[in-house]
């Protein structure tokens, strides 16, 4: 914000805004509230409006429809990052309203997971969000998303029983069942949602199929730092050589990127290979390294592409996981 005053005098703050060496075109918002006004520049954030109750958020998704404007929603759990607001750019540019929800999901984590340590860190979020345009965050409570009566939730498709499944029983029915919620709660006509988790979006694209969910599901790219390391809240667990072992997915998934397309096969040689590089760069243990068909997530030998390698490793106390499509 730049500068405030009192509502009804708003061509003297105008020229007090140019006063300040801005020119008239360079306001990006004017709000009213109360008594005062208050002007925004393009250079700071815009505020983004949060919704934080079922019962806000009702009237609002009724006013869209109303309006005929289609939604676009982008399931997190905050904790936001450069990955996350590629969803919120893809949803902007294809939706005519934005949502993006943040709620930290109890019901995919493990007892013996990071629930309670998970980073929240609302403030900075909304910050980052404002940076990108007009979006409105749909932040609930646990008491709207599971009041004691819903009891009922959702038993997630096959292709989750592989992979994450193995490690994580109980993950994706708790993904599955905060999805539909929050796909029936903001009626979105499209949802965006992360490469990072492959598997994630291929078991909410099943479900959406299988219960006749009427909304499209979008796959974003991953977005990586510059050194490779694929961005996830959960790096902020990291120490600094942990973020240098961390490294190590990435580089193990280009190097079995560029020996299938020299023409490696031979799927068992490529998974050997993926463990090896894995152990050798530091990392604490590996629980899945693997490459798959990306239709039905089963193991490729010999590999026939399209596949995806996938992999899960603990570094340190940090689990990560990263994969990439090779075509
Ligand atoms: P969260 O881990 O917060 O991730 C929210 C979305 O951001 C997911 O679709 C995820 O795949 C995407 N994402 C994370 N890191 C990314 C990266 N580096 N590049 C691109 N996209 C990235 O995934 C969840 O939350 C939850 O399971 C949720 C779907 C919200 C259900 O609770």
């Amino acid at each position: 914000m730049v500068c405030g005053g009192e509502a009804g005098d708003r061509p003297r703050i105008v020229d007090r805004i140019v006063e300040h060496g801005l020119c008239e075109r360079q306001i990006y918002a004017i709000m009213r509230y109360r008594r005062y006004v208050f002007v925004f520049h393009q250079d700071f954030p815009l505020p983004t409006q949060v919704i934080d109750s079922l019962a806000e958020l009702k009237p609002f998704i009724a006013d869209c429809k109303g309006q005929f404007k289609s939604i676009g929603v982008v399931p997190t759990m905050g904790a936001l990052h450069a990955g996350h607001l590629s969803l919120a750019k893809a949803s902007l540019s294809q939706a005519d309203v934005t949502i993006v929800t943040i709620f930290v999901n109890p019901t995919q984590f493990a007892p013996t997971e990071d629930l309670a340590a998970y980073p929240r860190t609302l403030e900075q979020d909304l910050q980052q969000l404002g940076q990108l345009g007009d979006i409105v965050v749909f932040a609930p409570s646990e008491a709207d998303v599971y009041p004691p009566e819903a009891t009922t939730r959702v038993i997630p498709p096959k292709i989750s029983k592989k992979l994450e499944g193995e490690f994580r029983p109980t993950h994706f029915a708790g993904v599955a069942t905060v999805v539909l919620k929050l796909l029936n709660m903001t009626q979105a006509d499209k949802a965006f949602f992360g490469q990072k988790d492959f598997q994630q979006v291929a078991v909410v694209k099943q479900m959406v199929k299988d219960l006749n969910v009427p909304c499209e599901i979008c796959a974003c790219p991953i977005v990586r730092d510059e050194d490779g390391l694929a961005l996830s809240s959960r790096n902020a667990y990291l120490s600094a050589e942990g973020r240098e072992v961390a490294l190590t997915l990435s580089k193990t998934l280009d190097e079995i990127e560029s020996q299938i397309k020299s023409g490696l096969t031979d799927g068992f040689e490529v998974i050997t290979e993926m463990r090896q590089m894995l152990i050798d760069g530091g990392v604490d243990s590996i629980d899945y390294a693997i490459v798959v068909n990306p239709v039905d997530l089963e193991t490729s030998d010999p590999i026939r592409l399209p596949v995806v390698a996938l992999i899960a490793a603990h570094v340190g106390k940090t689990r990560l996981i990263d994969n990439r499509i090779i075509e």
